[in-house]
């Protein structure tokens, strides 16, 4: 891997003293009886790009998850902040609404409606999101397909789609979950540019991808996982220059 597509821009600082605009607490979380989160905590200043990486089943999917607040897994121990607001004690509509925008690995969207219709569904309750007509700028083949129904969009555009219903509600936090899985490479090379352009409109992100070469040139900061807990916390650039580390975690 080379150094010269790491993202150039420096990690965020946030005023000394000053709490992180994002914090994950000590988190544990668990399936029933399985404990799968165990002890989880980073922080993220405003702005900052996040890959959160790891083997298969280290509990990346999870700890996004908790972190959207969804009932599954439930969280039994530790606190997430965003903006001074206490995400651990709201439900996943509040956390929602307190800005968490998660594009989930399946997408969710809604296959009868058109995407304009998607769009619009998601302003409805957060009209402060980007606006249809900038949704389209940044998603030139959304706006060609705005009629079309959604359950009709390639699997690239379907991800498009979701991506853009995100940015279309006030969030200020989004999480990606494998943004880039099972699409050709012209179609990643697309999504790449979009999310440049997310990254500078400043938007504080987590992705989880098993792309970990992607995620990380898109990144300022990188987390690994091992089996729900956090075995490095550093910059992107600190993962691409430790080969070891790459070997052992993420197999690249
Ligand atoms: N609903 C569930 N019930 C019970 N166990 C689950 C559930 N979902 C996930 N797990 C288990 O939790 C662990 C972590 O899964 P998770 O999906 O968070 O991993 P991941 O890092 O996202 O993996 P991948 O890279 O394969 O997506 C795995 O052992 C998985 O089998
Ligand atoms: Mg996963």
């Amino acid at each position: 891997m080379s150094d010269a597509s790491v993202a150039e821009r420096p990690a965020g600082q946030a005023p000394a003293g000053a709490p992180a605009f994002f914090s994950c607490r000590d988190l544990h979380a668990y399936y029933g009886e399985s404990y799968i989160v165990q002890g989880v905590s980073f922080e993220l200043n405003e702005g900052e790009i996040l890959a959160l990486l790891g083997r298969n089943g280290a509990g990346k999917t999870s700890t996004l998850r908790t972190i959207a607040r969804l009932a599954s897994p439930e969280l039994r121990h530790g606190e997430i902040w965003l903006a001074g607001e206490a995400l651990h004690e709201m439900p996943a509509w509040r956390a929602a609404r307190a800005g968490v925008g998660l594009v989930p690995e399946d997408r969710r969207i809604i296959g009868g409606l058109s995407v304009e219709e998607n769009l619009q569904l998601a302003r409805i309750e957060e009209p402060l999101g980007w606006s249809l007509e900038r949704l389209y700028d940044h998603f030139p083949r959304l706006a060609e397909r705005r009629r079309q129904e959604a359950v009709t969009l390639s699997g690239g555009e379907q991800q498009m789609l979701a991506i853009a219903r995100a940015l279309a509600r006030d969030i200020r936090l989004l999480l990606l979950d494998e943004p880039y899985e099972g699409l050709a490479p012209v179609i990643v090379e697309e999504i790449e540019r979009i999310l440049r352009e997310v990254r500078k409109a400043g938007f504080t992100t987590i992705i989880v991808e098993q792309n970990a070469v992607a995620a990380l040139n898109l990144s300022d900061r990188a987390i690994i996982l091992d089996m729900g807990e956090v075995v490095f916390d550093g910059t992107a650039r600190e993962v691409i220059a430790n080969e070891a580390l790459r070997h052992q975690y993420l197999a690249i």
